[in-house]
């Protein structure tokens, strides 16, 4: 079933919130169209996808086990592996024919990941990025400049589709040409943005540069994603920009953009949009479900795609699901603040980017540009942080007291010893898209 829309709003002034049906459901009834449809996904690819019926047979389960939500424990993962074994379409659950549409993620290594949509998915898709547009404030009637990469990756389609859907005029942008995004925003005056934090920065940068007022921007709402921000970035973007901004979330294993959304009243973490996206959290270790409240992995089952149903997919993000606030029936999850790929280990202790990102930003020198470096030198592994300072601050000097707070700032909070270097403006590449935060340069052993 598709997300129904309510009426739009009748043009861009009109500011009240509006909900679709699903959004306004009592946590009962989504309950119970929960347990329906996931009964109706385990059913399909139980029949219609050999890799499933292989795992279900060998866990020895049945589709017909499944009576209520939490029985769903008793079926078995899937996990990243078992979409590269079954490269490119050995999980589809209808004939290549029927499948309109596909996506698709390079991974760092070795084959792409390949996901599929018939038309019925893709206005699924379609209904849930609206519904996520305007639960970040946009209205049918406003401009959305959309500098989501566009191709493969599904974050520029995804939001496409979704902004027309919505009934914004939508200016696909796709990601590069950063002095051109500039221009085209000026020239426009588009009210919402789509685009990964860290790319938005570049954009700030490119709005100075052109000697342009961001705050004086049209720009109201940004829609960001695709990787992992903080809550301090956030604050650096809203002020830049006098904007509001909010978090959203998807994969493409589970459909792209658009699983998850924070609402812009709250902003208090994202609702996942549970009628189409079936959430657990387990410990990553042992596989067990852990209560709502409760840190984990992430794991999600899609309730009604049907070109590429997944069931209990390991995603390797981290966090916790809470209940709803501005959506009282839906879950909100956590801000993703890291996965499990991405954690470093560092003399024992666990240390994700968005930790430092965080400290970077407790300091107002730091714009939010860095890098890190990983080492090892004798048995020692090393960690060096290259840090941009804003060009007010580089100009100003005094780099060397600046550099010691972060490693007393990081030793504290995170608890690790860190070397800094502050890096002029412009020393660091720019992301176009998801930014590349690591680089371990360690001697693989
Ligand atoms: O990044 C889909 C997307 C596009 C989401 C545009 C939001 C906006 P993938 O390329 O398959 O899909 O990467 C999915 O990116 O498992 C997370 O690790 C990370 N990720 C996505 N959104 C967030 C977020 C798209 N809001 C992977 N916060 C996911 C933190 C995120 N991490």
């Amino acid at each position: 079933m598709t997300a129904t829309l309510s009426r739009p709003a009748a043009g861009p002034s009109a500011g009240h919130v509006q909900r679709d049906d699903a959004e306004i459901l009592s946590r009962d009834a989504l309950v119970a169209l929960q347990t329906k449809r996931l009964s109706q996904t385990l059913h399909r690819v139980y029949e219609n996808v050999p890799h499933y019926r292989r795992a279900f047979d060998e866990k020895g389960v049945h589709p017909s086990d499944l009576r209520e939500l939490s029985d769903l424990a008793k079926f078995p993962f899937t996990v990243k592996a078992d979409l590269r074994d079954n490269y490119p379409f050995g999980l589809f659950a209808v004939p290549r024919e029927e499948v309109a549409r596909i996506h698709g993620s390079s991974g760092t290594t070795g084959k792409p990941i390949v996901v599929g949509y018939t038309q019925a998915d893709i206005d699924m898709w379609a209904g849930v990025m609206a519904r996520s547009i305007r639960a970040a404030g946009g209205r049918r009637g406003m401009m959305l400049h959309n500098a989501y990469g566009y191709g493969l990756f599904t974050g520029g389609l995804g939001a496409h589709y979704g902004a027309e859907r919505l009934g914004c005029t939508v200016v696909p942008m796709s990601g590069g040409m950063t002095e051109r995004q500039v221009q085209l925003i000026h020239d426009f005056r588009p009210e919402i943005i789509m685009v990964t934090p860290s790319y938005m920065l570049a954009i700030l940068d490119e709005f100075v540069r052109q000697g342009l007022d961001p705050r004086k921007s049209s720009l109201k709402f940004g829609i960001f994603g695709a990787e992992p921000w903080t809550n301090a970035m956030r604050e650096e973007i809203e002020q830049a920009f006098d904007m509001q901004a909010t978090d959203i979330y998807g994969l493409s294993e589970v459909i792209g953009p658009g699983v998850a959304q924070e609402c812009v009243e709250t902003k208090d973490g994202l609702h996942i949009w549970e009628d189409h996206f079936y959430p657990e959290v387990i410990d990553p270790e042992t596989g067990e479900v852990l209560p709502d409240g409760e840190k984990g992995e992430l794991v999600f089952t899609s309730l009604t795609k049907q070109a590429f149903p997944i069931v209990r997919y390991r995603t390797r993000d981290l966090t916790r699901l809470l209940p709803g606030t501005a959506r009282p029936a839906m879950r909100r999850m956590e801000k993703v603040t890291g996965r499990s790929d991405d954690m470093m280990i560092l003399r024992g202790v666990n240390v994700f980017p968005t930790q430092v990102e965080e400290a970077l930003l407790a300091c107002d020198w730091c714009g939010g540009h860095f890098q890190i470096e990983l080492t090892r030198e004798g048995r020692m592994d090393q960690m060096t942080i290259r840090a941009e300072a804003r060009p007010e601050a580089w100009d100003a000097g005094g780099h060397e007291e600046r550099a010691l707070k972060i490693v007393e700032i990081v030793k504290n909070t995170i608890g690790v010893t860190t070397r800094v270097v502050v890096e002029a403006p412009g020393a660091l590449p720019r992301s176009q898209g998801k930014a590349r935060r690591v680089y371990d340069n360690r001697p693989k052993d």
